[in-house]
């Protein structure tokens, strides 16, 4: 598939660059900036974007592209540290400047130019960046300035070369769309062929050949990615080799196995193994109220019965797929230069089982492409309820991590009933997808009220809402005050052992998402 091939230097946007070209409809794939552009590499690739970093050019060890990029032929944009590394390496100057700009910037130019076609001059720009060019490279000349005269575009006289100070890629940066258009489309010469659709077709035709006539056994944990997963494989092969495991923790949210198990038979599964394990996690758990004990007791456990149940189904040559996102896959920014697979491992099911069926190569990761609102728009593609595709996220952990201290059946109770009341509340009035998770977390500690003339001991309970991009940070949800009165008044009547309800007012950082 064509594509545009984005190197990352370390930027925290270098993600968000390939979003935005994805949105455009052209293909991007992500690799560390020192990537040896092989023949293989360039076949199919029509543009190079070279991203920001928060490290400077004339540092020791700064990160450096393979040289050969700028002799590839293929066009580049470099992107703020991008455009001082094409000028650096090209035998211009960047210095540290004195006036540095972060933020909102205007952006002035005389003459047209292919990148900034369509955009106005005095367009509003975002910087963020101390260094600046302070000669540029042979060949190169200044297409457009900051009101600071600091060159804000640059571009070789000859050669397909740009480079910009400013990020297009973030939504405050105005025509920052238009620009990153203009270099995928009209510079590069890409079709807007990368869509859902497109890449249905291709990764149900490589399922299909790898898995063969083999059977594949998927583990669903209820959210999204492992369900679009479930959706794709009974899509793409025959359902008698699709083999789903839900091992249900007793930690769900009320409802939640049900509805999981619903949509999947709706879809047409035929080995859907449902596990009640409720029991044999809460008997572990008794006594522990320590939070990483806790988890680390739900995770042992979760191996321990995946294994005994796997054993059961006796399909031992299956291939395990897994619900791996393109962000699992790609390391953050501190891994400039560095090995750009490494999954985050709280997001995938670990244990003995994915450890030999890697090694036995029968791993396949059919979303290892996508980002996560690409999975949703795949999810649709597949005819998945709305309500499963817009789901928030939930932790492994489940509510064991929203019960804080020691987990009963009781308490598990109550935090299913107060949960499902705001939960339904906040879809019926309209706030659920504004919200990036919202979840309630049940204190160890109890209060005293009134409830008619009888002194009442019930629990505290917390209510969270926060809205975020990517989990990573997050920021309060600035709840209607009125919504959020009325939704504690009906756990309060509704949920007798609940005797008070808290709004959790903490961002992340310095508080996590979760509780626990
Ligand atoms: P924190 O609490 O670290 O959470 O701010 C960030 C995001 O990760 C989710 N989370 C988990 N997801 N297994 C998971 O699959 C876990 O153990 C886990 N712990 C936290 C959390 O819900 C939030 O979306």
């Amino acid at each position: 598939m064509e594509k545009i091939i984005i190197l990352d230097f370390g930027s925290q946007t270098t993600q968000l660059i390939g979003r935005r070209v994805r949105e455009i409809g052209v293909y991007t794939e992500i690799l560390p900036c020192d990537t040896r552009l092989t023949a293989d590499i360039l076949s199919d690739t029509r543009g190079i974007i070279l991203s920001g970093s928060p490290e400077s050019v004339y540092d020791k060890d700064s990160p450096a592209p393979d040289p050969a990029v700028y002799k590839t032929g293929l066009p580049i944009l470099g992107i703020c540290y991008g455009l001082q590394r094409t000028m650096y390496d090209n035998g211009g100057e960047v210095i540290s400047h004195t006036k540095k700009e972060y933020g909102r910037a205007r952006v002035m130019f005389e003459k047209s130019d292919p990148l900034l076609d369509g955009v106005s001059s005095g367009f509003t720009s975002w910087m963020s960046h101390g260094d600046a060019i302070h000669r540029l490279a042979p060949g190169f000349a200044i297409v457009a300035q900051t009101e600071n005269n600091i060159p804000a575009v640059i571009r070789h006289t000859d050669k397909k070369i740009w480079g910009i100070q400013f990020h297009p890629e973030v939504t405050h940066c105005e025509f920052g769309n238009n620009i990153l258009e203009n270099f995928s489309i009209k510079i590069c010469g890409c079709g807007r062929s990368w869509n859902v659709d497109a890449y249905f077709k291709q990764i149900a035709d490589e399922v299909k050949q790898k898995v063969g006539k083999e059977n594949v056994l998927l583990l669903i944990s209820g959210g999204v990615d492992s369900t679009v997963v479930a959706a794709l494989l009974l899509e793409a092969l025959d359902p008698d080799q699709v083999y789903l495991m839900y091992i249900d923790t007793g930690l769900m949210r009320k409802g939640e196995s049900d509805e999981v198990e619903a949509s999947l038979k709706k879809l047409g599964a035929k080995h859907l193994h449902h596990i009640n394990a409720g029991e044999r996690f809460l008997a572990a758990l008794a006594g522990f109220s320590e939070p990483e004990e806790k988890r680390k007791i739900i995770a042992d456990m979760f191996i321990k019965v995946q294994e005994t149940e796997v054993k059961q189904l006796a399909i031992s040559h299956a291939y395990l797929a897994q619900g791996t996102l393109y962000t699992d896959l790609i390391e953050s920014g501190k891994g400039v230069g560095k090995k750009a697979h490494v999954i985050k491992s709280h997001h995938n099911v670990r244990g003995p089982l994915v450890e030999a069926k890697r090694k036995a190569g029968l791993i396949i990761e059919p979303l290892h492409s996508l980002y996560k609102d690409e999975v949703r728009l795949l999810g649709k593609k597949l005819r998945l309820p709305e309500s499963m595709i817009k789901r928030h996220p939930f932790p492994g952990p489940g509510l064991g991590v929203r019960i804080l201290g020691e987990i009963t059946q009781e308490k598990v109770h109550i935090l299913q009933e107060a949960d499902y009341i705001y939960i339904s509340e906040l879809k019926s009035r309209g706030l659920y997808d504004q919200i990036w998770q919202a979840f309630s977390v049940l204190l160890p500690l109890r209060s005293v009220g009134v409830s008619g003339d009888m002194r009442r001991y019930g629990y505290i309970l917390s209510l969270r809402a926060v809205i975020s991009h990517d989990g990573m940070t997050a920021d309060v949800f600035p709840f209607p005050t009125q919504d959020l009165l009325e939704i504690s008044s009906m756990i309060t009547n509704q949920v007798k052992d609940v005797g008070r309800v808290v709004y959790d007012i903490s961002s992340k950082p310095p508080a996590t998402i979760e509780w626990e």
